[in-house]
Order: structure tokens, then sequence, then C-alpha cells
């Protein structure tokens, strides 16, 4: 692995936007560089999507297995075209409502897209992104740009600069910190190419979200059924993924009985020697009184959590944490996206 690439880092604020830096950024990708730039999901690390050489530097900074398909990002929906062979309906109607937005949609590719971004698939992820400093490099670039999450392959993915400096730091030439992402977890990817749409991977945009523009979509089975041996559509999906250092147990039930029996485990844990972290979806320190716990949002309003949870993952491994007990939500609307994330951090899951 090369680690010489000399980095850049710069600030940029979304609302200012700095367009030298956006020039600077688009030579970069143009000549076969490599970008990483905040997105209102997750940052991403960026490359010429139509430039092989380019895409193989993304799979060799991130350490990417080579069976797991690129998501493509462009800046306005008449891109899509340029891409696709066909845009079927439910396509159309999405696009107009979630775009630009955290909805990926996989559709039949047309030969620009290579075989190194869609993996040997016939098919291409593609995504028209909410995030002003995004789209600015996308269309200064007046390419279609491949980035996945600007994460090493089965981290948590990055939400601030810092977790992309901890992970890519002299693997890119280039790091826009355009502060903290908004949504946390990264875009809903659905099949568009099926009669019935099928979420491949949970995020911003629900399911519910899409029945209401397209009448109807299901989600993958290989989501619902996480521990079964069924193979997910998405290659992403089969991967272990969001893994921090520390070792991670899923608590699912009622709340009282959560809290009741993550309280025991901390306490066995610690007595064993372990550093224990709990997370928390409860404002409130009365709770676990005395024990290590963060707060990650509040369990009545998902987006808080959703934005947290890989950033408080990984600051439970900068806190030398060895085991997080973590609480469930309910898994409807958003809280599927956070608990499909947290079924895959985790290597374990209690039943209460
Ligand atoms: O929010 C996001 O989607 C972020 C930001 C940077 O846009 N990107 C992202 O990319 O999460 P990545 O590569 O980490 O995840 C892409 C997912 C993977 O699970 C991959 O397997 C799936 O999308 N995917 C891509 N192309 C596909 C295809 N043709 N068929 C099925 N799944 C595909
Ligand atoms: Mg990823």
């Amino acid at each position: 692995m090369k680690e010489n690439i000399k980095t850049k880092i710069v600030k940029v604020d979304p609302e200012n936007i700095d367009y030298e830096i956006i020039k600077e950024a688009s030579k970069i990708i143009n000549r076969g560089g490599i970008v990483v730039f905040p997105t209102e999901t997750v940052y991403g690390i960026g490359a010429d999507a139509l430039n092989d050489e380019a895409v193989a530097k993304i799979f060799e900074a991130k350490g990417r297995p080579q069976d797991n398909p690129l998501i493509v990002h462009i800046a306005e929906y008449d891109d899509l075209y340029d891409l696709v062979s066909e845009v079927p309906e439910n396509a159309k109607k999405l696009a107009q409502n979630y775009w630009p937005g955290p909805l990926t949609m996989i559709l039949y590719k047309k030969d620009v897209l290579s075989d190194k971004i869609s993996a040997g698939l016939d098919t291409a992820g593609i995504r028209l992104p909410s995030n002003k400093i995004a789209r600015a490099i996308i269309k200064e670039s007046k390419k279609p740009i491949a980035a996945p999450s600007a994460n090493t392959s089965g981290k948590p993915s990055p939400t601030e600069v810092t977790h992309v400096i901890e992970d890519l730091m002299g693997k890119v030439d280039m790091i826009i910190d355009g502060g903290s992402t908004h949504i946390g977890l990264e875009s809903t990817v659905v099949d568009v190419t099926l009669d019935v749409p099928m979420i491949l991977r949970p995020g911003g945009i629900t399911l519910e979200d899409i029945i209401n523009v397209v009448g109807n979509c299901e989600y993958d089975p290989a989501i619902i059924k996480s521990n079964e041996k069924i193979i997910p559509k998405s290659p992403g999906q089969k991967y272990r993924h969001y893994h921090p250092k520390a070792e991670v147990i899923l608590y699912k039930g009622n709340m009282e009985d959560i809290v009741q029996k993550i309280i025991e485990d901390y306490e066995r844990l610690e007595t064993e020697g372990k550093k224990v972290g709990i997370m928390s979806t409860v404002q409130t320190d009365k709770l676990y009184y005395n024990k290590k716990t963060i707060c990650v949002g509040d369990r009545t309003k998902l987006l808080t959590i959703s934005s947290n949870l890989f950033r408080d993952l990984r600051l439970f491994d900068k806190q030398g944490v060895d085991t997080i007990l973590a609480e469930s939500v309910n898994d409807q609307g958003l809280g599927k996206a956070i608990m499909n994330r947290l079924s895959k951090a985790s290597s374990k899951t209690i039943l209460v």
C-alpha cells in the first residue's frame, strides 16, 4: 500500500463556497487524482468515474474488496441519461421527489461506466447529492464522480473531517473539510430495475417515502433477516462493516428490560476487567448513574441518532473502550437504517 501522497486539507464553508478551491479540486479529479468531499450523508472519496486508473486508486486507498461496486454521483438529473440505458417511470418519479438527496438508484448501465465501477454487474448505482460542495465539484469537473464513503473498508463511515484524516491521510490528494454531515448514515440504495422497487440498503429516504411516491416498495429479504444465510443483492451488505475497534453488543426488546440488562452486563464485564461504555438513546444522566455513557441522540428524534452514530462509535474507540453496550431503536422509518448499521457494527445481539 502506497502511503506517500501529499494530502492537502482545505476548509470550505458550504454557505459561502470558495470557488477557487472547487476549481482546484476539479483539476485534481480531471487529472485522475482523488478528492474527499462532504455530502449530506457521509464524506465521500471521489474520482473521475470514467477513468479506470483513478477508480482503481479509490479501491486501493480504502482497501475495498474489488467485487464491491461504487456509487456514481452526478450534478444534474439530465446527466443520468449519459450513464444508464433505461430510466423507468418509477426512477423518474423518485428523482423528481428525492433528488438532490440521500437516494441511490440502481439502473442498467451504459458501457461508458466500466466493469471497474460496477464490479462486473450490468447495473450501476447513481446518486445526485444535495450537499452544495459535492455538487459544485461534480459540476465544475464536468465528470460523473465515483465516491464511496471515505473510510477504510470495514470501519464506520466518516461524518467529520477528523474521521477522514484518521483513515485516509497520505492516501488521497485533497480532503475538503465542509463541517459535520447532516444525516450521518449513507444513502438509501434502491433497485429500480424491478417492477416493485427493492431497498438494498436502508438510509435517509425511507420505505414509506418511496411507497408515497411510487405506490410500492420492499426490502431486500437479506436486510430483514440479516442473521440467516441469504445473499444480499447489494454486494456491500455482505461484508463486515461499520466496526469500531471495540466489540459492540446490541440489545433489543422493551426499553425498561434493555436498561436493566445493560446495567447487569456492564457491572459483570467491569469486574472481568473490561473497559465498558454504554451507547444510550435517552437524554438523561440518571438512567446509567455513574457509568461511562455516551448519549448518541434522542430516541424520539431519530435524525439526532443517525447523525451522531458513526461519530460516537469512533469516540468510544478514542476513549479506549473494549465493549460498547448499545440500546436499539424502533426499526421503522429512519430507525431501519440505524438498526441496519448497528446490527452490522455489532458482534452479538441480545434479546431481552
Ligand atoms: O451516501 C452514500 O451513498 C455515500 C456518499 C459518499 O454518497 N456513498 C456510499 O458509498 O455509501 P459506498 O460505496 O460506501 O456504498 C455503496 C453501496 C455498497 O453497499 C454497494 O455494494 C452498493 O452501494 N452498490 C453500488 N452499486 C451497486 C449495484 N450496481 N448493485 C447493487 N448494489 C450496488
Ligand atoms: Mg461504505
